[in-house]
C-alpha cells in the first residue's frame, strides 16, 4: 500500500477509524504521551508511542558542599549543555524488519541526496555508543511512504560502529499535507541498545517553514525541540547536502 491521501484514507477506513481520526493518525499525534506502541502499520494498530517521554535529568545533580568549586561549576554548565536527544511520535508507517543498510535509498529514486550522519552517545554526552541500531524511515520526494516489505523503500536499520558513529545515504524526504496544512519534512528514527531508553523520533531541517509552531501537528510534535533540528550544508559528488545529527540517549 502506497501511503498516497488516499490510500491512508483506506487504511483508516480498513482499520474501522471515523475520517476524524486521519489528521492524528497520519502524524503520529494519537497519542503523544505514552510509549511502546505498535511499530507495525500494517498490525492494524497506529497508536503512537514515545519512548523517550521520561523527562528526568540523566544526570545526578552536584552535591553541595556550601563552598566555591569550581569543578562542580563547570559539572554544572556541562550538565546544562548536556541534553538527551528529544523523542518525538513515531506515527503510524513504521515497518519492523527493514534490512541493514547505509543507503536508503536507490540509485533510481528521484529526489535529493542527502547524507546524515553522527554519534550515538551516553547521557554524558562524551561516551560513544557503539553498536546501538537506528532503525531509519522517511517519505519519499512527494511526501508518501511506501510499506513494501520487499523492497523497504527510503527504509532501513543502520548501526553505529565501535566510537559510535553512524551514516546513512538517502533522499530529502518530501513534506505531506496534514489537517489542510503541510508538515515539515522529516526523517523518523529509533534508536536502541541495551541498558539505555528506547528512543523515538523525529529528524527536522533548520528553515523548514512548517517547524512548529506552523507544524500542523501542533502540540503532538516537536518539531520546536532544537535537539531534533539540524543544519545542511553543501556536500560533495553526488550528495547535495550533509548533515549531522548527534543523538545523546539516556540510561535505562
Ligand atoms: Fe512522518
Amino acid at each position: 500500500m502506497s501511503d498516497h491521501p488516499d490510500s491512508r484514507r483506506r487504511f483508516l477506513k480498513w482499520l474501522g477509524l471515523a475520517p476524524g481520526a486521519l489528521l492524528l493518525l497520519e502524524a503520529g499525534c494519537a497519542d503523544s504521551a505514552s510509549n511502546g506502541a505498535s511499530r507495525d502499520a500494517s498490525s492494524g494498530d497506529t497508536s503512537a508511542g514515545d519512548t523517550g517521554a521520561d523527562t528526568s535529568s540523566p544526570d545526578a545533580s552536584p552535591s553541595d558542599t556550601g563552598a566555591p568549586d569550581t569543578a562542580l561549576a563547570d559539572a554544572g554548565a556541562d550538565a546544562g549543555a548536556c541534553e538527551p536527544t528529544g523523542s518525538d511520535v513515531e506515527g503510524p508507517f513504521h515497518l519492523d524488519g527493514a534490512p541493514q543498510r547505509t543507503v536508503l535509498a536507490d540509485a533510481d529514486e528521484p529526489g535529493e541526496r542527502i547524507v546524515i550522519e553522527g554519534t550515538v552517545l551516553g547521557p554524558d554526552c562524551r561516551t560513544p555508543v557503539a553498536q546501538a541500531n537506528l532503525d531509519v524511515w522517511h517519505a519519499d520526494v512527494e511526501g508518501n511512504y511506501h510499506d513494501d516489505r520487499t523492497e523497504y523503500r527510503l527504509r532501513g536499520q543502520v548501526q553505529t560502529d565501535a566510537q559510535g558513529r553512524y551514516r546513512f545515504e538517502t533522499i530529502m524526504p518530501g513534506r505531506y499535507p496534514l489537517g489542510g496544512s503541510t508538515r515539515p519534512a522529516h526523517i523518523h528514527f529509533i534508536v536502541t541498545k541495551p541498558g539505555f531508553v528506547p528512543l523515538t523520533t523525529q529528524l527536522y531541517f533548520a528553515g523548514d517553514p512548517f517547524l512548529s509552531p506552523n507544524d500542523p501537528c501542533g502540540s503532538g510534535c516537536n518539531s520546536g525541540d532544537p535537539t531534533l533540528i539540524i543544519d545542511l550544508e553543501p556536500g560533495q559528488g553526488d550528495i547535495s547536502q550533509q548533515g549531522r545529527f548527534d543523538i545523546v540517549l539516556r540510561r535505562s
